[in-house]
């Protein structure tokens, strides 16, 4: 039953095709970094450390791919490769955080021969895909502790396994709960334009029995109210140092609402979503997407042609209204200091 969204198998990079799903459970080869840069723009492969994985996987094929028989050729091959792969998304700091080890991890290997180099790569690629998994089980075990028996949980977007290299941040969280029995409910909000909640997460708590109930996005308010929610966790793409955090848009109107009706509202996040070189969430670039997602539901016209759209795919949360930030490092607390 384990979901592996990103893997490594016979010399290749294995994607499972997250646009596909939930009608069909898809995966496809890699052998090209400019394949993978595409997958990472159309969403095939998409969450913040899944993005990173992939990315470094993607530097893994550059370096098997460059011709280069010189370090200085295959360093020339594989910053452009890096750039190709950074210029895909510009929101989720995991990918540039990725993209800059493996940076480090060729500079490192400058006196060695070419195919050490690409050894090397591929174990970096590797210990970052691992080094996930890890994280999103600490930051269950972390994340479950603040739940409550008999939690009604509501979540947004999917940071589930597929958004990670397993396991998840978010869900991962409810997967730990739901093991420690204490998850009676799961409101999963079906995340607009792009449906994320309701195609993945959806698809993840059917696979793993946990219990669940879909809500177009507008009934949040609705369920709050009725005083059928009992906490709100969401994953993160980029964490200021403040505290203020980018995630799927949406996300800013549910910490409103959850402040509103006195809901705890968290994010689970690994220390690699974190970026400190930003004093606060305003400095965060926000990705825009295509006007199509907005005027279509799959290939049915919803508006029309002509409409102007505004489609950003994040929004950010100020951290006044976060009050915890789950890490595999533990549980912080405001003013975040990380
Ligand atoms: O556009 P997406 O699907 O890549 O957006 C994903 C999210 O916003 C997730 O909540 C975030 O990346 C955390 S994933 C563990």
């Amino acid at each position: 039953m384990t979901i592996a969204p990103v893997r490594w198998a016979d010399d290749r990079l294995v994607l499972l095709d997250q646009t596909q799903l939930p009608a069909r459970e898809v995966e496809r080869p890699y052998e090209r970094w400019e394949a993978v840069a595409d997958a990472i723009r159309t969403l095939v492969v998409r969450g913040a450390p899944a993005i990173g994985v992939a990315a470094a996987f993607g530097v893994a094929l550059a370096a098997r791919q460059s011709q280069a028989t010189g370090f200085d050729g295959l360093l020339a091959d594989l910053e452009l490769a890096i750039k190709g792969l950074a210029a895909t998304r510009p929101t989720a700091v995991n990918l540039f955080w990725a993209l800059e080890r493996m940076k480090q991890t060729v500079l490192a290997a400058r006196a060695l021969p070419i195919a050490e180099v690409r050894t090397r790569l591929l174990a970096e690629a590797e210990a970052i895909r691992d080094e996930d998994i890890a994280a999103n089980r600490a930051m269950g075990a972390h994340g479950a502790a603040l739940v409550p028996a008999n939690a009604r949980i509501l979540t947004h977007c999917n940071a589930g396994a597929l958004a990670t290299a397993g396991y998840g941040t978010a869900l991962g969280v409810v997967r730990a709960a739901h093991a420690a029995g204490k998850v009676a409910l799961v409101w999963v909000d079906e995340t607009r334009p792009v449906m994320q909640g309701s195609r993945l997460t959806a698809w993840e708590c059917v696979r793993e029995g946990i219990p669940h109930r879909l809500i177009a996005d507008v009934v949040a308010a609705s369920v709050m109210a009725r005083g059928d929610v009992d906490l709100v966790v969401t994953g993160a793409d980029r964490i200021a140092a403040n505290g203020d955090t980018a995630n799927k848009i949406g996300t800013y109107s549910l910490a409103v609402l959850a402040a509103h009706h006195r809901v705890p509202f968290y994010i689970a996040a690994p220390f690699s979503t974190i970026d400190p070189a930003l004093a606060s969430g305003a400095e965060i670039p926000i990705e825009e997407r295509d006007a199509s997602e907005v005027r279509r539901v799959g290939a049915q016209p919803t508006a029309p042609g002509e409409s102007p759209v505004f489609n950003p795919a994040f929004d950010v949360t100020p951290a006044g209204l976060i009050a915890a930030i789950i890490t595999e490092r533990g549980v912080f607390r405001p003013p975040y200091r990380f």
